[in-house]
């Protein structure tokens, strides 16, 4: 019964382990940005923790975009477990830092995908991933934009300030842009 099933499967086995591992990254940045946004919520930055349960709700989306995908595709996607997720935050500085590290590792791992299905002449899988690397510049550029803030505006309490203002408008605009119908 399980060869028979594999005969349906368009991916490899080693793509559907990185895919199902990608998958459990997902989840992990969705809790990460959670506990992110209450750190930020119960620190008075109220447009920042605003940012970051929208990162969260859009690392889900990721998270059962691929999830779909290997079911849809024949494999098995895995139900991720969630490791202990860092609360202790010394700083909005240091949040958005770690938001971009992140983010990194995020956009090295899908590369390392792509790289894989490349390989394999998977152009299903490699058509699929096209949509995570532009996802994954766009949001390494947010999380670089952010980091910017503190370098120019600094840390001071007007500065955190300001620099939570600022991010209100990016909510804005990332709340635009997905209201947009090219979205
Ligand atoms: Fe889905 Fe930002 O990684």
């Amino acid at each position: 019964m399980k060869d028979l099933m594999r005969k349906r499967t368009v991916i490899s086995l080693e793509t559907e382990e990185l895919l199902n591992k990608q998958v459990a990254l997902e989840a992990m940045a969705s809790a990460k940005y959670l506990a992110m946004a209450s750190w930020c919520d119960a620190h008075g930055y109220e447009n920042s923790a605003e940012y970051f349960y929208a990162q969260s709700d859009e690392e889900r989306a990721h998270m059962l975009k691929i999830f779909h995908y290997i079911n849809d595709m024949g494999g098995t996607a895995v139900s991720p477990a969630v490791d202990l997720i860092n609360a202790n935050f010394v700083s909005l500085k240091d949040i958005f830092e770690i938001s971009l590290d992140s983010e990194i590792t995020v956009t090295l791992a899908i590369n390392i995908i792509v790289d894989k299905v490349k390989n394999e002449k998977d152009y299903s899988t490699e058509q699929f991933m096209q949509w995570f690397v532009q996802e994954q510049r766009e949001e390494e550029m947010k999380a670089r934009r952010a980091v910017e803030l503190f370098d120019l505006l600094g840390e001071d309490k007007l500065a955190l300030f300001m620099i939570d203002e600022r991010i209100g408008k990016l909510n804005a605009a990332m709340a635009a842009a997905d209201a947009s119908p090219e979205a």
